[in-house]
């Protein structure tokens, strides 16, 4: 219920007033130190009105100048509406944490939600109220530069994250927890699915695969109460997410019930003039404000035309108060009429931002999310031996990735000075080895120089940070020749080498993996990585990431995803020489490494898979349980993965899906027997008609280490 200082407020705004509400600028729109309002108002066309009367704000993190700001703009604003202050805090706030995609790697879910609760204090405290995370899109393409701010290929998995980083930023109750941070989920919708995986690029896909693959994670982050949605940049079913009324309006809002604020992304309703469905501004705010877009970020489409579309009788007005209702709630719902300052601290923000604490959930997660993808006896590493670390990350702190602009690179710990606290500095030589793109000789020769020395080669490789998040994609996902030039130049050392990678998408391995010894995937672990990939090389730490998006053999293969249809001309398993078959003539369908795949310092053994029952009706769910046995020599954490077939569906189904998954903990020798329960709920999906319901008829149940080696059961559902 809309309070009655929000309608009176409403009734008492002008319209020009209500349309300021909806804009959304950047800082530099306010930022001169004194809390003056100033910045490039000239390239917006915007004046004093609109800023002053401006509803939010993004990207400012110091509270100090927070508070300056909100300050100055309530002296000015005549109703006393306070600013909202959004900011992205995407992986951590200044206690940086693993890329998302990192952290899907975790399957630790509790542990993802209290780094967003840990990133909501930060960012709190220093006086921002909204972040725009969760990033909900699932992804397929590791191309796209952005897939490192995504947790994977799979919808289930995503949903989960996303509803725990929601829980996570917001607690349970906003107006009284001013330690949280209201969320916004994004990029509605299926941002994901750029063809080409060429960032802003159009998306199309059947209005049943967006049910089915896309939305679930949005779904979930909206079903936890997120607070916001972010419009994507792409284009549905060809028209642009902002101005797509079916999307928006009747989907978002009517279908799924959600009255939350909805905001474009960065002057993405501007954007429509380019993709062409709005001859000019006049149009683009016509479209986006039917659509149901609340807050315009970044283009004054809004403010320059709202209130002459309403005097014309093209937009109602009820749309605009709805809107600006909406916002004005959000701000009430963070006691920002009774507190307009909110959380910001700055003393508390020195108290409290990168405190001990905070570092130290960062490193257990930065731990949890490495992926050992390759060991041939190499790792763990002795502490008595001596080790070259050489390569463009040995000694960097270039290892927080994209969306970490509140983060330091220079208080990061770099992964050589983590290895020689953690072993001994003598024991330990450094080397550049190469740059990031390019590699001369008198860095190869001190390369080799150290190296020689060393029992063990320690290669720490990679993508510079820059090299994915947004605006990053590329067309070769292999690592830069020069790095692959060093590893050439290492292995005729005859040494043993292992690579540490740091990197934002699943890279094309030739050159890399089928060269060394052990591959360790650190992908940007975050401000505590160094420490936390020093851990795990030394196995103070067991590696047990599991990788949650596939890594293609080759990047021909893209989109390349565990859980595809099988044709109807699938490739046999055993290798034939029958032509006519779904596949390649060059290289395998397989990805090199499949989606949960992930290795440890011991092994685990599973065996004895049992159903309680081989027939499931929709009022009994069966038992599906599998053992598991630690049959190396140290204790080691394994993710068993349930997944399922259906053999037969109304519309073809994947070959696998994830249903559920276990961490257990098991000390040397131990067994334990993993149980989980199977529903006929969680065999529903979209049908043709978009109903959503299960087929009877023959299911397959996979349990197993990753979605490739996996025991397998079956079972009918009757219905
Ligand atoms: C990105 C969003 C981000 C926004 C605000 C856009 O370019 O696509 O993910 O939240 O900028 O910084």
């Amino acid at each position: 219920m809309t309070s009655q200082r929000i309608i009176q407020l409403v009734k008492e705004m002008t319209l020009e007033e209500k349309a300021a509400q909806l804009l959304q600028l950047a800082a530099t729109f306010y930022e001169d130190g004194d809390g003056q309002i100033t910045g490039p108002m000239e390239s917006l066309g915007i004046g004093e009105m609109e800023v002053n009367n401006a509803g939010s704000v993004l990207g400012i993190s110091e509270p100090e100048k927070i508070i300056q700001i909100q300050q100055a703009y309530l002296a000015k604003n005549r109703h006393g509406i306070p600013l909202l202050f959004m900011a992205d805090i995407i992986h951590g706030f200044k206690t940086i944490f693993p890329i998302p995609l990192a952290m899907g790697s975790s399957w630790d879910l509790e542990l993802a939600e209290r780094s967003a609760e840990v990133a909501a204090k930060e960012t709190a405290v220093s006086g921002v109220h909204v972040t725009f995370a969760p990033m909900a899109d699932l992804v397929r393409d590791p191309r796209w530069g952005r897939v490192m701010e995504s947790t994977g290929e799979d919808p289930y998995l995503n949903a989960l994250f996303a509803g725990a980083m929601v829980r996570g930023f917001q607690g349970e109750d906003l107006t009284h927890e001013i330690e949280r941070v209201a969320a916004c989920v994004k990029h509605f919708a299926a941002y994901g699915l750029a063809e080409g995986g060429r960032d802003y690029n159009t998306v199309d896909l059947s209005e049943r695969s967006l049910r089915e693959y896309y939305l679930p994670a949005y779904k979930a982050a909206l079903e936890e109460g997120c607070e916001m949605v972010m419009t994507s940049f792409n284009t549905i079913d060809s028209i642009p997410a902002s101005g797509n009324r079916k999307l928006m309006r009747d989907l978002l809002r009517g279908e799924w019930g959600f009255d939350g604020v909805l905001i474009s992304d960065w002057a993405a309703i501007g954007e429509m003039i380019p993709h062409g469905v709005a001859e000019d501004e006049r149009e683009a705010a016509l479209k986006a404000i039917t659509a149901g877009v609340d807050i315009e970020m970044m283009t004054p489409t809004y403010v320059h035309h709202i209130p002459q579309l309403v005097s014309e009788g093209r937009v109602d007005e009820a749309l605009v108060d709805e809107a600006v209702t909406r916002i004005l709630e959000l701000k009430e719902k963070l006691g920002l009429f009774d507190n307009p300052l909110r959380g910001a601290d700055p003393e508390a923000a020195r108290e409290v931002v990168y405190c001990d604490e905070h570092r130290r959930i960062a490193q257990e997660l930065a731990a949890k999310s490495c992926v050992l993808l390759k060991n041939e006896g190499v790792l763990p590493l002795r502490r008595e031996q001596k080790v070259a670390v050489i390569g463009p990350f040995a000694q960097s702190g270039d290892i927080l990735g994209s969306w970490s602009w509140a983060g330091s690179q220079e208080t990061a710990l770099q992964l050589g000075a983590a290895m020689q606290k953690l072993a001994s500095s003598d024991l330990i030589t450094l080397a550049e080895g190469s740059d990031i793109i390019s590699v001369s000789k008198q860095q190869l020769q001190q390369a080799e120089a150290a190296a020689q020395e060393a029992d063990v080669i320690v290669l720490a490789l990679g993508e510079a940070s820059e090299m994915s998040g947004e605006a990053s994609s590329r067309s070769n996902i292999q690592l830069p020749e020069a790095q692959l030039e060093l590893i050439q130049a290492m292995k005729r050392l005859g040494k043993p080498i292992a690579v540490v990678l740091f990197n934002g998408r699943p890279l094309d391995l030739h050159g890399v993996i089928d060269q060394v010894d052990a591959v360790l995937e650190a992908w940007f672990p975050g401000s505590e990585g160094g420490a936390a990939v020093a851990d795990l090389l030394y196995g103070v730490v067991n590696p047990s990431g599991k990788l949650t998006m596939s890594f293609p053999y080759t990047v021909g293969q893209i989109p390349v995803y565990y859980n595809h249809y099988n044709t109807g001309r699938p490739k046999p398993a055993e290798d034939t020489d029958e032509q006519y078959v779904s596949k390649y003539l060059d290289i395998p369908n397989a990805p090199l490494l499949p989606f949960g795949y992930g290795l440890s310092y011991t092994t685990f053994e599973y065996s004895s898979l049992e159903l309680s029952s081989e027939v499931m009706t929709p009022e009994e769910t069966i038992k599906v349980s599998v053992q598991i046995r630690n049959t190396g020599k140290v204790k080691g954490i394994e993710t068993v993965q349930l997944y399922v077939r259906d053999i037969s569906g109304e519309v073809v189904r994947p070959m696998r899906e994830l249903k559920g998954f276990r961490k257990v903990e098991l000390a040397p020798g131990e067994a334990a027997r993993v149980v989980f329960e199977l529903g006929e709920e969680q065999l529903r999906y979209y049908h043709s008609d978009l109903s959503f319901t299960s087929d009877a008829g023959k299911f397959e149940v996979f349990v197993g280490p990753n979605s490739r080696d996996t025991l397998q059961v079956g079972f009918r559902l009757n219905k």
